[in-house]
């Protein structure tokens, strides 16, 4: 178990997940925390410091969300960044005024007091700002620990009570000296340890399970897909025999896919695996649909029903696992946040039947995505399979313009095949995102041979991205796009004509549906 950790109270900023990761990557766990919560809740909790995030509001307006002025009693350093540099500045008394002007982007910064936060770095260097409002009067007890050209408080402190505030986002790699400054909080300010290490709390939580599971059965949807995976072997580990896998093949899986996980996971880890090959069933439920929002939810719901059918058989399971990780907690705490937590609905629970009464177990649900493929890699688990591309839940469904039928399904499997094969040979294959093939409602003309053919087109998508909010085309070289054009056309038959997308998102998405 970890001995320190640091809680992050949430007040609505962009980057409060990225506070988050940027404490981990340092080896110190970090939670974050609905800003509402009272110094009474964080000291049974005992955290080594904690940070109050940005956020959109002004600290006085009416309604602006604010903190348990107790917090400051609890002995612990606390960091305000932007907004929370702005509540530090409310609580203690000082002024907050809106700036001149808005701040959005680099500004430098002149360090005035090293002091702790400020230890070991430059005395001028370049930070990211946005904001609005900043500090006018420091509190008694404070001094301004650093300045910019419009901010003459970009950083205060009260070394008495190791009360820190930072106008600036530390915890955005355009700020230089970031992760320094975080690291001067975490490990002089808060006297830190970093022993979050993945592989202890993979270790642990196998422990945790098997306390919390006992002599009961599970049941889990696995989908092949890394959280999924992970959850299996974690459970595996933990209870046996006594996890109960379904796999539901839809039939709109990539080649061989189907066959791919019954190795993996029945076959070479000797898990209980249940298939249920049920793609026609798909493929009669989408038949005559061309609506691409039609289509998800025909999937969705083809999905939970199979699913559900199958988990019905395992009538004394009384948990069901799943693979939600902390972005999907994150998201469900914040109401204001809008649908991103339910991309992933159709793999949920949320939509099973009533009389299926599971308690849930997630694992994984303190973790970030890298997280659990570092806990993956600690579990053992093939690198093959934690490190491949995101592929969406309604699978091929999504990237066959139009009409989804077994037909059209098997031709968009040959194609995709063929780009991931001679993707497969670039050096930097591991830096993209995704490639892959996309099939189009429409026919061209062509010639082979002699012959005139009037068949299809096949659409390439290969993007760079970071987290799929924002992704560029990705400059393949010509020589494989050449390949990739050829091998399709030669090879795959019902294909005549190849092109490759360069749009980025936004404006475009990364699927075509
Ligand atoms: P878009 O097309 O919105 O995709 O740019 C962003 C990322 O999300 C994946 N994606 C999905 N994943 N269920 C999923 O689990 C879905 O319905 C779905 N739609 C898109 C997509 O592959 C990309 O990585």
């Amino acid at each position: 178990m970890q001995s320190s950790w640091i809680a992050i109270l949430d007040y609505g900023s962009q980057y409060t997940q990225l506070i988050a990761r940027r404490v981990r990557e340092q080896q110190v766990y970090s939670e974050i925390l609905p800003f509402e919560t009272t110094a009474e809740a964080l000291r049974e909790r005992k955290p080594s410091g904690i940070i109050l995030s940005g956020g959109p509001n002004s600290v006085f307006e009416e309604g602006a969300p604010t903190c348990d002025p107790a917090l400051f009693d609890l002995g612990v350093p606390v960091l305000g960044i932007c907004y929370g540099m702005q509540l530090i500045t409310k609580v203690f008394g000082g002024a907050v005024k809106p700036g001149a002007k808005r701040e959005y982007g680099h500004a430098r910064i002149s360090v005035l007091d090293a002091g702790c936060l400020f230890h070991l770095v430059p005395e001028a260097f370049s930070v990211w700002m946005s904001h609005g409002d900043q500090v006018e009067e420091i509190p008694e007890g404070f001094h301004a620990t650093a300045r910019s050209a419009n901010c003459p408080v970009a950083a205060f402190c009260n070394d008495a009570r190791r009360v820190y505030g930072l106008q600036f986002h530390p915890e955005v790699v355009h700020s230089q000296y970031g992760t320094e400054l975080l690291r001067n909080f975490l490990f002089t300010a808060c006297g830190c340890r970093a022993d979050w290490k993945l592989a202890d709390w993979a270790a642990e939580t196998v422990e945790t399970m098997r306390r919390k599971i006992g002599g009961e059965e599970v049941v889990l949807g696995l989908s092949g897909g890394v959280d999924s995976s992970v959850v299996a072997v974690l459970l595996h580990k933990a209870i046996g025999n006594r996890l109960h896998c379904i796999f539901v093949d839809n039939g709109l899986l990539r080649w061989k896919e189907d066959e791919q996980v019954e190795h993996n996971f029945k076959t070479r880890l000797g898990m209980d695996l249940t298939v249920v090959h049920a793609g026609p069933r798909f493929y009669a439920a989408l038949k005559g649909v061309s609506d691409p929002e039609q289509k998800r939810k025909i999937i969705g719901k083809e999905f939970i029903d199979v699913f559900a059918e199958e988990a019905r058989k395992f009538k004394d399971c009384k948990y069901l696992a799943q693979g939600t990780i902390y972005p999907d907690v994150i998201e469900s705490m914040n109401p204001h946040k809008g649908p991103s937590a339910t991309i992933k609905s159709h793999h949920n629970v949320g939509g099973l039947p009533p009389d299926l009464k599971f308690e849930l177990v997630e694992p994984l649900r303190e973790l970030f995505k890298d997280e659990v493929r570092a806990a993956g890699r600690a579990l053992g688990i093939d690198p093959v399979l934690l490190d491949r591309q995101p592929f969406p839940g309604p699978g091929l469904g999504v990237r066959i313009l139009g009409e989804v039928t077994e037909e059209r399904v098997r031709l968009l499997q040959e194609a995709d095949l063929r780009v991931k094969e001679e993707m497969r040979k670039l050096p930097n294959y591991k830096q993209i995102w995704q490639c892959f093939a996309v099939l189009l409602p429409v026919k061209t003309v062509g010639v082979m041979g002699d012959k005139r053919t009037y068949e299809n087109v096949c659409a390439i998508r290969c993007v760079d991205s970071v987290d799929a909010m924002t992704a560029d085309w990705s400059r393949v070289p010509y020589e494989t796009l050449a390949t990739i054009s050829d091998r399709i056309i030669n090879e795959v038959r019902g294909i005549n004509r190849v092109v490759y997308d360069i749009s980025s998102k936004p404006p475009a998405t990364i699927e075509w549906e």
